[in-house]
C-alpha cells in the first residue's frame, strides 16, 4: 500500500464482523483477496463501523472483530504484502464519511435496495446510520484512492453511488478522488445456502443448517452437508433445476480443484448420500489449516495486537493524505 512510484493498481475491500465467516465468504471472496495480493496493492479491512447499523452486543462484537481479523490472516492475507486493518481504528473513515454525506442526496440513498431490505427486516431500528451507510462505504474506498473494489453483486449499487459522489466532488473542486471500478474476480464462486440453494450462503442466515463456517469442526461440517437440501433425482450432474446439487458440485470442484465433468464422472453410479459425505469431508480437509491457524492466532494476543495496531497506523497515514486534501478543498482551516 505504500504510495511509491510503482504502478500497481490499488484494491480495497471490506467485510463486516457480524458473525463467523462462512464457506461462502471464503470461497467467494477471501480466497480471491489472497490471490490479488500478488498483483495489486491491496487494503483489506474489518468493517466494524458498518456493523453497528444493526444492534450488536458489545462483548460479542469485540470478540467477533478480533476473530474476523484473525480469520483474514489465517486465510492467507499477509500483513507484509497488504494493508490489513480494523476500520474503527482509523478515524478518517468517519470523518470523510460526514463530508461525503453532504455530497450525497437523500433521493440517492432512498433508492438503495439494501437500505430498503434492511429497513424492512429491522423495522424497529431504521436508524440514520443504516440510511447513510453508503457514504461511509464511499469514504472507505475513496480514502485509499482505490482503483478496484472486489464486491459481490449486492454491493454493486453502493459502488456506483461511490463513483457518482466522487465525480460530483471532483467536479465541484478539482480532481481529488480516483474513480473506483467493481472488480469481478476471475476465480471465485457464488456459494448458495445448504438449506435453500436458491439463496446465497449468508453468515446472518437464521437457519444454521444453511451455512458452514470457516471454523466449524469436521463433525459439524459433515452433518450439515449430509442434510443439504437437494432434489428427488439421483444422478450427480450439473443441470438446470438442480440448484442443490449444482451448489454441492461447485463447492466440491473448488475445494478439490477438479472440473465439474470430473466430479460427475467420479460419482457416476453413486447416490447423493455418498456424494454429500465426500463434499463434507473435502470441505473439512480444505478448511483444516485455516481453522488451526485461526485458533493459534487468536491465542497469540500480543501478535494480533501488533498486527492490527501497525495496520491502523499505516492506514491512518494514507487516509489522512486524502482527508487533508478534502478538508482544504472544502474550505476548512487547518491546525497550525
Ligand atoms: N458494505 C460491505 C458489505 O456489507 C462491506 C464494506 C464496507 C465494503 N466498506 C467496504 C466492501 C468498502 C468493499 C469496499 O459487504
Amino acid at each position: 500500500m505504500e504510495q511509491t512510484t510503482n504502478q500497481k493498481k490499488v484494491i480495497l475491500s471490506g467485510i463486516q464482523p457480524t458473525g463467523v465467516f462462512t464457506l461462502g465468504n471464503y470461497l467467494g471472496a477471501i480466497r480471491n483477496w489472497v490471490v490479488l495480493q500478488e498483483e495489486y496493492r491491496c487494503a483489506y479491512m474489518i468493517a466494524d463501523l458498518h456493523s453497528i447499523t444493526v444492534r450488536q452486543e458489545p462483548a460479542k462484537l469485540r470478540q467477533q472483530i478480533l476473530s474476523a481479523f484473525a480469520t483474514l490472516l489465517a486465510c492467507g492475507i499477509d500483513p507484509e504484502k497488504s494493508l490489513v486493518f480494523i476500520q474503527s481504528q482509523v478515524p478518517q473513515h468517519a470523518e470523510l464519511s460526514w463530508v461525503l454525506s453532504c455530497y450525497t442526496q437523500f433521493g440517492e440513498l432512498s433508492r438503495m435496495t439494501q437500505f430498503k431490505d434492511k429497513s424492512a427486516k429491522h423495522a424497529d431500528n431504521v436508524n440514520a446510520g443504516l440510511f447513510t451507510y453508503p457514504a461511509l462505504m464511499a469514504a472507505d474506498i475513496l480514502l485509499y484512492q482505490a482503483d478496484l473494489v472486489p464486491v459481490g453483486v449486492d454491493q454493486k449499487q453502493h459502488l456506483e453511488l461511490t463513483r457518482d459522489v466522487a465525480v460530483r466532488f471532483n467536479n465541484a473542486y478539482s480532481d481529488t478522488f480516483t474513480l473506483p471500478e467493481p472488480y469481478i474476480p476471475k476465480v471465485g464462486a457464488k456459494i448458495m445456502s445448504l438449506a435453500d440453494p436458491t439463496k446465497k450462503m449468508s453468515k446472518s442466515d437464521e437457519n444454521p443448517n444453511g451455512f458452514v463456517t470457516i471454523l466449524d469442526g469436521p463433525d459439524v461440517i459433515i452433518r450439515k452437508f449430509k442434510r443439504a437440501v437437494t432434489d428427488s433425482d439421483t444422478r450427480v450432474c450439473y443441470a438446470e433445476g438442480k440448484d442443490g446439487i449444482n451448489n454441492l458440485m461447485t463447492i466440491y470442484s473448488v475445494v478439490t480443484g477438479k472440473t465439474l465433468d470430473e466430479v460427475e464422472r467420479e460419482f457416476e453410479g453413486k447416490g447423493y448420500g455418498d456424494f454429500k459425505l465426500a463434499v463434507g469431508e473435502a470441505v473439512s480437509d480444505h478448511l483444516r489449516p485455516v481453522r488451526e491457524e485461526h485458533k493459534r492466532l487468536l491465542a497469540d494476543k500480543a501478535y494480533l495486537e501488533q498486527v492490527y495496531s501497525e495496520g491502523a497506523r499505516r492506514a491512518q497515514q494514507i487516509a489522512q493524505r486524502t482527508l487533508s486534501k478534502v478538508y482544504r478543498k472544502v474550505g476548512f482551516v487547518p491546525v497550525k
